[in-house]
C-alpha cells in the first residue's frame, strides 16, 4: 500500500488496524477529537466517569454509540501516528481530563506544544458546584521544521466559537470555523489530513473544501456514511471555487 491508496478515502474500521496498514511518511498532519475517555465504574452509571456532566455522559452510556467515550491507546496510536506522519504535527480535541496524558507524550517526544481553547460564549448556564463547561482544548503539537505559518490573527489561541446543535447527526461535531483555522496555518495546500476519529467527518469535509487531501476512519457505520455524502459535497463545492467546469455534472448526480 502506498500513500495514493489512502489519498482522499473514508474507511470503516478500527483505525489502530488501519493506520498499521498505512505506509511510513504518508500524512502531513494529523488532526482528530478522539474519544473522550470517560472511565465509568460498574454500579456508578454516570456518576463514575471523569467528567464534568453526568447527564453529559449519560447520554452516551444509554445510546449504543458507546465508541465516542471509550478508552483509546494513546502510546500505541503515537507509535503510528509518528510513523506515518513523519516529521509529526497534530491537533487533538481533548477535554481537560486528557490533557495531563497528552502533555506527557509532548514533551517525551520532544515535540513544540501548545494548548489552544475553544471557548464557548454561549454555554448554558447550569447551576452547579463546578466551573461552567464553556470550555474544550486543543494540544497541537509538531516536530522542528513542520509547516506552521498564517498572520498574527490565525495563530490566537483562543477560539470564541459557540457550541453548536449537531447538523449532521452526531452529537460531538467540532465547529468548521476552528478545523479551518488549524488547516490553514498547519497545511498547505495539497497536504493529506489524517482523522482516525472521524465522527460525521467535519475534519475531512473541511480540507477536501479547502483544496487538501483527506483520510478518515471511522468504526461506526452510520457516523461514516454521513461523513461520505458531506465530504463529497465539500469537495464539490472547491470545484466549482476553483473555477472547474465539473460542478453542472456532479450536481445533476447528486439530486
Ligand atoms: C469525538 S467523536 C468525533 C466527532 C467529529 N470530530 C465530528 O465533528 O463529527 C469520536 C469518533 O471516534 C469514533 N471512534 C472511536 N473509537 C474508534 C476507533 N477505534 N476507530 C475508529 N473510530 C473510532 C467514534 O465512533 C466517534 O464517532
Amino acid at each position: 500500500m502506498d500513500r495514493k491508496d489512502f489519498e482522499n478515502k473514508l474507511i470503516l474500521g478500527n483505525s489502530l488496524e488501519v493506520l498499521e496498514t498505512m505506509p511510513d511518511c504518508s500524512v502531513d498532519l494529523v488532526l482528530t477529537d478522539p474519544p473522550y475517555i470517560m472511565k465509568l465504574t460498574k454500579n456508578s452509571g454516570a456518576g463514575g466517569c471523569i467528567a464534568q456532566s453526568k447527564n453529559y455522559v449519560k447520554k452516551f452510556i444509554d445510546s449504543d454509540k458507546k465508541t465516542i467515550i471509550e478508552d483509546w491507546d494513546m502510546g500505541k496510536y503515537f507509535e503510528q501516528f509518528t510513523r506515518v506522519c513523519n516529521p509529526f504535527q497534530g491537533y487533538f480535541f481533548c477535554s481537560v481530563h486528557q490533557l495531563p496524558e497528552l502533555l506527557n507524550i509532548a514533551v517525551n517526544h520532544g515535540f513544540i506544544f501548545s494548548v489552544l481553547v475553544w471557548y464557548k460564549y454561549n454555554a448554558a448556564p447550569l447551576a452547579s458546584t463546578n466551573w461552567l463547561p464553556d470550555m474544550e482544548y486543543i494540544v497541537h503539537m509538531r516536530k522542528h521544521g513542520t509547516y506552521f505559518k498564517g498572520k498574527a490573527k490565525d495563530k490566537a489561541k483562543l477560539f470564541r466559537v459557540s457550541s453548536q446543535k449537531p447538523k449532521y447527526g452526531h452529537p460531538t461535531e467540532k465547529p468548521e470555523a476552528i478545523i479551518q483555522r488549524l488547516i490553514k496555518v498547519s497545511a498547505p495546500a495539497g497536504a493529506l489530513v489524517l482523522d482516525p476519529f472521524l465522527g460525521s467527518g467535519t475534519s475531512a469535509a473541511v480540507a477536501a473544501g479547502m483544496g487538501r487531501k483527506y483520510t478518515g476512519i471511522e468504526i461506526e457505520k452510520e457516523y461514516l456514511e454521513a461523513a461520505k455524502k458531506r465530504v463529497y459535497k465539500a469537495e464539490i463545492q472547491n470545484r466549482f471555487l476553483a473555477g472547474k467546469e465539473v460542478y453542472k455534472a456532479e450536481q445533476k448526480k447528486l439530486f
